[in-house]
């Protein structure tokens, strides 16, 4: 039982090191990759099949990995119409059964796992590992959140008050909340929103990212069985004009939880404050522009696989990915001759192979930004080591591991969503004018010191603005309940996710004062 009162245990996984974990994973992920996979608007459990288009894996374009139909205004108004009629009855079922679901559902996910991790890997190009945290952080997302809710959400608590007067105030759902999630994490943070918002007692309507519609299928499909009511939870998968836009400005939807980009949250604000009906809570999640310091006294073999991690896992694309190294020039030279030795070794290629470590980028789109980036870096700045490409790069959207030395930060206006690292040499005298440039970005989601001098580290981390900050380790990879997840300023809005204070936000408060 921990400070909150709860008695819960993290997910344990798979241990890749066991054959016979192995052998069940390998044959659960090759069944799940003979089936055909289709996503579609579900609306009260019935999915709307016509006119699908081909999903094809990052990692290999000429493979189909299933199909998808995108929701219309016509799904959109059956899934509004059918979630606020049904979220007052969901509400007032007793928490207890709510969260039941939930834990039933990590159940699932727990069985599930081999083809959770598949489709993981043919739709986002994620590798074995990062699959089989993506299915953990599901399931500790559940199991923390029920856990709440039963201490929370299960009825009234009584409050003081004076003689002859009975107050109570009790927690409850606003009623259809939207949850949009990013194709990053299509399985974890798209079931951490739902799981959230339903425990708390809202209907939902869940619109996946375009990327990863697949996933987010298969992931309602398992709630569905794990017996949240069809009538409570529907999936629309779609873009932003047909299915977020017209979902955020309707007067039904009383909530909204997003991950994704900065410009995107902007929109859903200002699509918020113009519509009519309700003021709503928002909710959002966006993007870094993560810095890590390292100081003289920094063990730097140890600096050198915690950059490798933080920057190049999940090929650069987690929001808390590192993408700018301040290193102390005193120990700059020995440290990058380690790291560009050790991105040497890095094996960039199929996610579905065991031994890579670096992936394609979701798309296209994700890939031409990314080279046209490292093109201007080249002109602008210095490059120290870019990792040779993989064998049939052509065939998928692989981009190899860059790192490139700058002046300043202000040649890295923007924050690049990928495998390239950027390094700034600092003098130990310069240390708070580093601190200031990296607040200065406005963003503030993950930070890292690398430092054995406690007070330098006590110094800096006092200073920085930012949500997760982590002293001599990666910076990627929150634990649920252990390192509650979420920035401020351009970062997000909090609460964090997977910390004690997430599920309040997707609830409303009722105070009642009888006089007896
Ligand atoms: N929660 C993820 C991590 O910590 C980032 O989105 O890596």
């Amino acid at each position: 039982v921990n400070l909150y009162g709860e008695a819960r245990r993290n997910a344990r996984g798979v241990d890749l090191t066991d054959t016979a974990h192995l052998r069940w994973l390998h044959e659960g992920m090759e069944a799940a990759d003979r089936r055909e996979w289709h996503a579609g608007p579900t609306v009260s459990g019935q999915v709307r099949s016509g006119d699908a288009k081909p999903v094809h894996s990052p990692a290999d374009h000429g493979r189909e990995v299933g199909r998808v139909t995108w929701a219309t205004e016509e799904d959109v108004e059956r899934a509004l119409a059918r979630a606020s009629a049904a979220a007052a009855d969901w509400d007032a079922t007793p928490g207890e059964r709510r969260a039941a679901c939930l834990e039933r559902y990590a159940e699932l996910l727990e069985e599930e796992m081999p083809t959770l991790i598949a489709l993981c890997c043919r739709e986002a190009g994620k590798h074995i590992p990062d699959g089989v945290a993506e299915v953990r952080e599901a399931v500790d997302f559940c199991r923390y959140y029920a856990a709440q809710s039963r201490r929370e959400f299960n009825g009234p608590v009584t409050l003081p008050g004076p003689t002859g007067e009975r107050n109570t105030l009790s927690l409850h759902g606003r009623g259809v909340f939207v949850c949009i999630s990013p194709w990053n994490f299509p399985l974890a943070i798209f079931t951490g929103q739902v799981a959230a918002a339903l425990v708390a007692g809202n209907a939902v309507i869940a619109k996946p990212a375009e990327q990863t519609s697949l996933i987010g299928q298969y992931a309602v499909q398992l709630m569905h069985r794990a017996g949240i009511p069809q009538e409570v939870l529907h999936l629309l998968p779609g873009d932003g004009p047909t299915v977020g836009g017209p979902l955020v400005r309707d007067p039904r939807v009383n909530g909204v939880a997003f991950t994704g980009s900065v410009p995107t949250a902007r929109l859903i604000n200002r699509q918020l404050a113009e519509r009519e009906g309700p003021i709503i809570p928002f909710i959002a999640e966006t993007g870094g522009q993560n810095a890590m310091i390292v100081d003289s006294s920094a063990l730097l073999e140890q600096v050198t696989a915690d950059v490798l991690k933080s920057s190049f896992q999940s090929a650069g694309q987690r929001c808390s990915a590192l993408r700018v190294l301040y290193v102390q020039t005193d120990v700059a030279d020995e440290l990058l001759e380690m790291l560009t030795g050790a991105m040497a070794e890095l094996r960039i290629g199929d996610p579905w192979r065991l031994s890579t470590d670096v992936t394609p980028v979701i798309d296209d789109d994700a890939r031409r930004m990314l080279l046209e980036h490292c093109e201007h870096m080249q002109r602008e700045a210095k490059l120290l080591y870019r990792c040779p490409d993989p064998e049939a790069a052509e065939a998928g959207t692989f981009v190899a591991p860059h790192a490139f030395e700058l002046q300043s930060l202000k040649q890295l206006p923007e924050e690049k969503f990928g495998p390239i690292l950027h390094v700034i040499r600092f003098r130990a005298r310069d240390l708070d004018r580093v601190i200031d440039e990296i607040n200065g970005t406005g963003f503030g989601l993950t930070f890292g010191i690398h430092s054995r001098i406690d007070r330098t580290v006590n110094h800096v981390v006092s200073r920085m603005k930012v949500g997760n900050a982590y002293a001599n380790r990666n910076m990627i990879g929150a634990v649920v309940g252990v390192h509650p997840f979420g920035g401020e300023g351009l970062s997000g809005t909090g609460p964090k996710a997977g910390g004690p204070h997430y599920l309040y936000r997707f609830a409303t408060e009722r105070a009642l004062s009888i006089d007896t």
